[in-house]
């Protein structure tokens, strides 16, 4: 019985189909309900006694190479045809193009108004040092004005943290390189925010900083008009005083939005003024920080919220869609 048995194991291996209908039978042969298997299983209780172990492992293993034939000869007979079903002269598949970010347009945008009238991009990285990104910047340790921008630090070395604006590239680019120099600087940012609609723990800016000889207040009332008309083609300004630790005298920018629709009322509070951005003129102990004569060169400095400014171009009501990286959103902006 045993040597049937084998006999059938060897003419398994050596088993090969043209095709898928030879398959089938060779598999109904020996799997089907009245096949060989079935038949050899019912054979069983003839077996002596002693013989009953080789002989059940003998038709499991009957079994199991009867299947990886058919799987086998399928595979070959599905591949090898395919060449010749195939239909070349089919339409291919689509490919869909993506689309740019908001954030990523509004940026860009922004770089192209500032090139044109002479600004350099530099980036700088986003894990920080406290020097770059406070110190230097006359935001010495334990002044109050470091609250104004809680960041992420790690407990093992409070030195290194996650930067809070994108001034820390300002330092960077004085420490090496000497004036006249002029350039704009895009990057992510961090904050310890509880996170709403309005704001959010991660968002990005563009910094821009101009240092020269003779720059005054007026090339940066100059400089945010043109960028204001060229961007959203408004040049109604407001500078109102404010207070921030690395320039002096500082301001906020507010640009009359005007308030002729529904949406200008919700964007503007119903005050038809909008704030855009921080900027001054840069101070003296931030330029004497990074070695560079502040006798001899001023400069100012601006810093604007990307979100901010594509929340209010594409009428954007949440700030956090900006980070869900839902398609529906994004594929908005084409
Ligand atoms: N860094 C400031 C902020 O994040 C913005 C700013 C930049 C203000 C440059 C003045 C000059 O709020």
């Amino acid at each position: 019985m045993i040597k049937k048995l084998e006999n059938h194991i060897l003419y398994v291996n050596k088993f090969d189909a043209q095709n898928i209908d030879e398959i089938d039978s060779f598999k109904i042969k020996f799997l089907g309900r009245k096949g060989i298997i079935n038949e050899l299983f019912s054979d069983f209780k003839n077996v002596p006694a002693d013989q009953k172990k080789e002989y059940g492992q003998k038709i499991n293993e009957l079994k199991n190479l009867v299947s990886d034939k058919c799987e086998k000869l399928t595979l070959g007979i599905k591949t090898s045809s395919k060449s010749i079903t195939e239909d070349y002269t089919k339409p291919g598949f689509p490919i869909s193009s993506g689309s740019l970010h908001p954030i990523t347009l509004v940026k860009n945008r922004i770089i192209e108004i500032f090139s044109k009238v002479g600004f350099e991009l530099s980036e700088g990285p986003e894990i920080e040092d406290d020097w770059h990104n406070f110190t230097a910047l006359n935001l010495p340790k334990y002044h109050p004005a470091r609250d104004m921008q809680d960041t992420f630090f790690i407990k093992q070395d409070p030195d290194v943290l996650l930067r809070t604006h994108t001034s820390s590239v300002q330092v960077r680019y004085l420490e090496d390189n000497p004036p006249p120099l002029k350039i704009i600087s895009p990057g992510r940012v961090y904050r310890n925010e509880a996170i709403s609609s309005r704001s959010h723990c991660i968002f990005h800016q563009i910094e821009g900083i101009y240092v020269d000889e003779n720059v005054s207040f007026a090339d940066l009332k100059q400089m945010i008009m043109y960028f204001t008309k060229s961007m959203f083609g408004k040049s109604k300004l407001r500078f109102r005083p404010s207070f921030f630790p690395f320039t002096e005298p500082s301001a906020e920018v507010d640009i009359y939005w005007g308030l002729e629709t529904e949406t200008d009322h919700r964007i503007t509070k119903g005050t038809g003024w909008l704030e855009i951005m921080g900027c001054g003129m840069v101070d003296p102990n931030v330029l004497q920080n990074c070695d560079i004569d502040s006798e001899k060169y001023t400069g100012y400095a601006f810093g604007l919220g990307l979100e901010r400014i594509a929340m209010l171009i594409y009428q954007i009501p949440d700030i956090r869609l900006f980070f869900e990286n839902d398609v529906r959103f994004l594929n908005q902006f084409r």
